[in-house]
This record gives structure tokens, C-alpha cells and sequence, in this order.
């Protein structure tokens, strides 16, 4: 396909990620490389809802190290059970911050970020990297935003 992105903004957010999945899914298909996969996939969200940071952390040795990421710089290492997304890849489960100051630990690579939804991917029930989204708005994620991005780490499960 050609590389280039088609959202229509006047639909609602949970349509807009139905027509951004499978354009996710043929940018990456056929692609064996784990990093231009996650590179696009970065570049794609970003391109189409205007985060402030969205970006890949994986699991190495024991902790979470940054990966692709489109936003400004951020945290290098994040410990298991540390933060919004070591403590999303202790639980093996999607967390959906709404005010990033009412999170005990949550770790503040910039001040302007203010609401934060980290999910996990699983690789045959083991997390091998969390996909964190940070807004610079309070309140900025909801169901629609869980579910759209749990389907597309599902895709990204196939990468690793
Ligand atoms: N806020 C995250 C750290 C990563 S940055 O937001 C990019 C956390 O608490 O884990």
C-alpha cells in the first residue's frame, strides 16, 4: 500500500481507530522487522489523534526499556511494578490513568502530560512491551481508546 494514512476526523474516536487498524495492519504486514513495526505503529497513532507522547516501551533483562516513540524525549528504564506501565506490565493488564497526579508512583517524564492509558502486550501470556499514550488534556482516554489499542497490541503480539 502506499504509505499514507486516511482518517476522517468528523467521525467519532472508536470509529476513526476502525479506520486506522487495518491500515496499521497492512503497514506492518509482511514486515519482519519488530522496529519498523513499532516505528509506524507510533507514527500512525500519533499522526491520526495528535497525542502529546505515544511510544513502545519492551521488556529486556528485567526491565522496561523505551523503544519507537514520536513525542519528546522521555525515561530511558522503567522498573517492573514502577510507574503507569511497569505497573501495567506487573498486571499484565491495560491502565487507564485519567489524572496522572492522583497515580501513586507515576512516573513524570514531562509535566504536560496529564492523563495516560498504558496496555500490555502478550506474547503467549507473558508481557513482552507496553504501548504508552499520554495526553496533555485531563481525562483524555476512555473504553473506546482501551479497547481500539488492546486490539491493535494484539496485532503487535505477532511482531515479537
Ligand atoms: N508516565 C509513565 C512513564 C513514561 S512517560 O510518560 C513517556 C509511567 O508512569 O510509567
Amino acid at each position: 500500500m502506499a504509505e499514507e494514512l486516511v482518517v476522517d476526523t468528523s467521525l467519532t474516536k472508536a470509529e476513526q481507530y476502525r479506520q486506522l487498524l487495518p491500515q496499521v495492519e497492512a503497514l506492518t504486514t509482511g514486515e519482519p522487522d519488530l522496529v519498523a513495526n513499532l516505528a509506524n505503529t507510533v507514527a500512525a497513532l500519533r499522526q491520526a489523534f495528535g497525542f502529546f507522547w505515544v511510544g513502545f516501551y519492551l521488556v529486556k533483562d528485567n526491565e522496561l526499556v523505551l523503544g519507537p516513540f514520536q513525542g519528546p524525549v522521555a525515561c530511558t528504564r522503567i522498573r517492573h511494578g514502577k510507574g503507569v506501565c511497569g505497573s501495567s506490565w506487573a498486571q499484565a493488564a491495560t491502565l487507564l490513568v485519567p489524572d496522572v497526579e492522583q497515580f501513586p508512583g507515576h512516573i513524570a517524564c514531562s509535566s504536560e502530560s496529564k492523563s495516560e492509558i498504558v496496555v500490555p502486550v502478550l506474547k503467549e501470556g507473558a508481557v513482552v512491551a507496553v504501548l504508552d499514550v499520554d495526553s496533555d488534556q485531563l481525562n483524555a482516554f476512555n473504553h473506546d481508546d482501551q479497547q481500539a489499542l488492546e486490539q491493535m497490541m494484539q496485532l503487535a503480539a505477532r511482531w515479537f
